[in-house]
């Protein structure tokens, strides 16, 4: 991987809902050191038994089916979450997440009690099915990408695969799904036209939240019944595009915005039309956007807020780069980890997801869980 504008895969994943939760099985010697860790929005941890009076527990939660890009992506894509220093802080080497620990998949999973997050289908077995499945891999959109990996409709066939065979009609009434779609349509659609790209933007962003609307619904349609979809981060605020300057890119905000407005209305209009003919089920909006504002504003939380823990000196090379010739790294890691906002040019660190998910959670609850 080089640029993160030559490999979209690095570029966002993201999305989803989340109560907090802590009690991650297995969770490892890092922890504890996990300062988040008490924040009071934490969900139920069924597994000790000790939840009671969420929504959750009364409607439960069995499986969780994943769709989308590198927020969510535990394990899918090849590329740099494979190479150090990714997962440094869990699971302490890299496993295929876009960050040095956890990301939005695992605190999600956690958070609706599930013993494990759903395994990344290249991984997948019958034997790890319990919890669903993940199909999101990193850098790809609901168009197909500069990355290689599947786009949303190929992700959701693969899951229509699945069904009947391994997951029955039953499974998927007590399942939800979480899409993410965090900006690789746009980054791919600007290095394709360049600067003539601004033309036709928003004609582009309605395609993306037109497509985006109808894999919500054709998910849906295939039995699961509640469906989180989350909207984009404040684009313009990620490192990427903001830890020069010191300050977000409006012009970026501007159309997540847009997209995000978009996203409301049609989501909006899904769940008025569903509510009529089957009042158990519905859609979600989770709002990521709000969530990274929130993060983006405690000061108190992150030292470090627009700047990457792990920062090359050039975006032309993304954390974990090493000059091939000399083999030497091009990229250094802050101290710790837990005092950044983000890991690389485009993702949270684990405690950056854990901050943003502490916000997301009420909305997760207040949704999710309403029936
Ligand atoms: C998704 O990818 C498949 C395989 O490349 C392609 O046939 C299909 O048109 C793509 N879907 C969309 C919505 O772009
Ligand atoms: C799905 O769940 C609802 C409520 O939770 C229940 O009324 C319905 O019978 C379930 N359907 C199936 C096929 O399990
Ligand atoms: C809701 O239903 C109306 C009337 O059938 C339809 O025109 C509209 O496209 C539907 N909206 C969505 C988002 O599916």
């Amino acid at each position: 991987m080089e640029s993160p504008w030559r490999t979209p895969s690095i570029l966002l994943m993201l999305s989803l809902c989340v109560l907090g939760s802590s009690g991650y099985e297995g969770g490892g010697a890092d922890e504890a050191k996990t300062s988040l860790h008490h924040l009071p929005h934490r969900g139920p941890d069924r597994s000790h038994e000790k939840s009671s009076s969420s929504l959750v527990t009364s409607s439960p939660i069995t499986k969780l089916f994943v769709f989308g890009d590198s927020y969510v992506d535990t394990g899918n894509a090849d590329g740099n979450s494979w190479g150090e220093p990714y997962g440094i802080t869990y699971p302490g080497k890299p496993a295929g997440r876009m960050s040095d620990g956890r990301v939005l998949t695992d605190f999600l999973a956690s958070y609706l009690g599930l013993k494990s997050p759903p395994a990344p289908y290249r991984r997948w077995t019958t034997s790890t099915a319990e919890t669903g499945v993940n199909f999101a891999t990193g850098g790809t959109g609901v168009f197909n990408t500069l990355n290689p990996g599947p786009n949303m409709s190929t992700q959701i066939d693969q899951f229509q695969n699945l069904l009947g065979q391994v997951y029955s009609f039953a499974d998927l009434n007590s399942s939800a799904a979480l899409v993410t779609i965090s900006g690789n349509d746009y980054t791919t659609y600007i290095k394709n036209k360049g600067i003539g790209a601004i033309v036709g933007l928003k004609d582009f962003i309605t395609t993306v939240v037109i497509q985006l609307t109808a894999d919500v619904k054709r998910i849906h349609d295939l039995g699961v019944s509640r469906v989180l979809v989350s909207n984009v981060a404040p684009l313009g605020c990620l490192p990427i595009m903001a830890s020069f300057t010191g300050h977000c890119l409006g012009i970026i905000n501007d159309m997540a915005d847009f997209h995000n407005q978009q996203l409301q209305q049609a989501v909006q209009g899904l769940s008025s039309n569903l509510s009529a003919l089957s009042p158990t089920t519905g859609f979600t909006l989770l709002d990521l956007h709000s969530s990274f504002l929130f993060a983006l504003d405690s000061k108190g939380l992150f030292e470090n807020l627009l700047k990457p823990c792990c920062a090359t000196t050039s975006l032309d090379h993304n954390c974990g780069y090493v000059d091939s010739k000399t083999g030497e790294k091009k990229y250094s890691i802050c101290m710790n980890p837990q005092t950044s906002l983000f890991w690389d040019w485009l993702h949270p660190t684990q405690a950056g997801w854990d901050a943003v998910f502490s916000n997301l959670a009420n909305t997760i609850n207040q949704q999710l869980c309403r029936n």
